[in-house]
């Protein structure tokens, strides 16, 4: 028996098809008004996350001017150009745990005479026993303009994560100086200058550190209090807008969100005003050997994991109008998505690099389409991380290069930026995972730009394709799209050999008017552009 929820979740992809309507009275639903749009969904999103550690920076973004490797200033061309069609609002730089051990000086300046620093990452087990390399010890090659480069070529807005655990405030400020200080009006200004651009970046997005409960200085919430509140007082505005990202929970920790707000207040309540962004940090795990051999009960699990991004956002949220009852605050999960078994990098020195399967593009799918169910909470979003790294959209080596499952959900979801929300009431079942909140069967999300209803939609049932009534309210369909990620192997994935064996397939429904029925394939990601007269 089908259940009706309203938790605002969504279709899942799959073989759609339109069909005739069925006549059973049994007939599931889903319910969308879109004479009725909601909050815009931020971009920001759909943001991404850089760290210099294992191959994500070297190799996988930076080959460097004078490589074999197809590049573009010595960034890697293939991602640049895979990139663009993503619309990718906002990358995260430079970590990260790294970021709480980086002195930027390191790494501006002529490139040559940079220095070489130990990484913070050169004892994890794995690097510890390489001999040496960029991933061990860091060549500053890839610094601030290197970064600015890269957020140029692909349209990305920066987000600097600030050293707070290693380096003075005023490494901080000098750090916002250089970046946007108008040319040739500063001693730094004209650093940023003779390292390659004359004109500021304008800078909006800083990370008051990373971690800060953790490898950002193992402080306490209220020790990190007084540390945002030095770091970000007085520092030099310039007429550019800083946003300050302060450094938010593990997960579901809510105690660190209640006292760090607590505290802040505590000295001032207006300085709650001056966290643009709490960043929270959840990554969903994994469940079975590897990315890419599981069960099948092992794929509800990680899925169910994964689910468990609704309640975090809704408990945090919840917490932050405590003591920001208007809620200026907005949540930046700036670090999120699964997190395997090794085995499966590229490289043995590209440590966390894992490869993702379907399973994995769903996890994406399910928070993605979280994040955009509560667009008035959310301010911004990374997936961590962009390459060669955890829940990562490319793998590479060397010369080679692949897409992973997680792309093309990327790709499909970029409809939904800067559209405003659409409530989708969606008829589901939903299964019980041992320790888990319930997953639904079938979830997603809605928005509306101009006249383009976009349904995003994530089927979990393994076995089972679903058939749906989509109904609107107030609103009637011209035509309709759909773009279905599904694989009948739960497990595949793409690799250097075989990079297309996971890719969407689109297909123009015969649907239209305000009531038509699709099906949705098993286990699938589906987007559904409708087109309203
Ligand atoms: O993304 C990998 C690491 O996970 C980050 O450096 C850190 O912030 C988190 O613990």
């Amino acid at each position: 028996m089908i259940r009706r929820d309203f938790l605002h979740t969504a279709l899942g992809a799959a073989a759609l098809a339109a069909l005739p309507r069925a006549s059973a009275a049994s007939r599931a639903y889903i319910d969308l008004d879109p004479t009725r749009p909601g909050a815009t969904i931020s971009p920001l999103m759909h943001g991404h996350f850089i760290e210099h550690l294992g191959g994500v920076i070297y190799d996988g973004v930076w080959v460097g001017e004078d490589s074999r490797i197809p590049n573009v200033g010595g960034i890697r061309k293939a991602l640049v150009d895979a990139l663009k069609p993503l619309h990718p609002p906002v990358i995260r730089w430079p970590g990260g745990c790294f970021a709480d051990s980086y002195n930027w000086r390191d790494g501006v300046g002529p490139r040559a005479s940079r220095p070489t620093r130990t990484n913070f990452w050169m004892d994890v087990e794995g690097l510890a026993k390489q001999a040496g390399g960029p991933q061990k010890f860091e060549p500053n090659a890839f610094g601030t303009n290197e970064f600015m480069r890269l957020c140029r070529m692909t349209g990305a807005e920066p987000y600097f994560a600030g050293n707070v655990r290693s380096l003075p405030a005023k490494d901080f400020y000098e750090w916002i100086d250089y970046c946007n200080a108008p040319a040739g009006s500063t001693t730094l200004a004209k650093l940023r200058e003779q390292t390659g651009d004359h004109d500021p970046f304008n800078v909006h997005f800083w990370g008051v550190g990373n971690e800060s409960w953790g490898c950002g200085g193992e402080m306490t919430p209220e020790e990190y209090s007084t540390a945002f509140r030095r770091y970000t007082a007085w520092t030099p505005g310039m007429g550019v807008p800083l946003n300050f990202i302060a450094s938010g929970p593990n997960g579901d920790e809510i105690e660190w969100t209640q006292r760090f707000f607590a505290a802040l207040a505590a000295k001032n309540k207006d300085l709650v005003e001056r966290v643009w962004g709490w960043a929270l940090h959840y990554y969903c795990g994994t469940a079975g050997e590897s990315p890419i051999e599981f069960s099948n009960d092992e794929w509800y699990e990680l899925l169910a994991k994964a689910n468990r991004m609704e309640s975090i956002i809704e408990r945090h949220w919840g917490a932050l109008g405590i003591n920001d009852p208007k809620h200026h605050v907005k949540l930046a999960v700036d670090e999120w998505g699964a997190w395997h078994n090794v085995g499966t990098e590229p490289h043995p020195a590209y440590i966390f690099a894992q490869q993702s399967s379907m399973r994995d593009a769903l996890v994406s799918g399910l928070t993605l389409d979280t994040f955009q169910r509560h667009p008035e909470k959310v301010g911004m979003a990374n997936a961590a991380q962009l390459i060669n790294c955890l829940h990562g959209l490319f793998l590479a080596y060397e010369d080679k290069f692949t897409v992973t499952p997680n792309y093309h959900v990327f790709a499909m979801y970029a409809a939904h930026q800067g559209a405003a929300k659409v409530a989708a009431q969606i008829d589901t079942e939903f299964r019980s995972v041992a320790g888990q909140v319930p997953l639904p069967e079938l979830s997603g999300s809605a928005s509306i730009a101009n006249k383009t209803l976009t349904l995003t939609l994530v089927n979990t049932r393994h076995d089972a394709q679903m058939e749906r009534t989509i109904r609107l309210r107030g609103a009637s369909a011209k035509s309709v799209k759909a773009t279905i990620l599904a694989n009948s192997d739960l497990h595949a994935h793409n690799t250097f050999e075989a990079p297309r064996t996971v890719e969407p397939r689109s297909e123009t429904l015969t649907a239209s008017g305000a009531e038509f029925t699709v099906r949705i394939a098993p286990a699938s990601v589906t987007k559904l552009e409708i087109e309203l007269v």
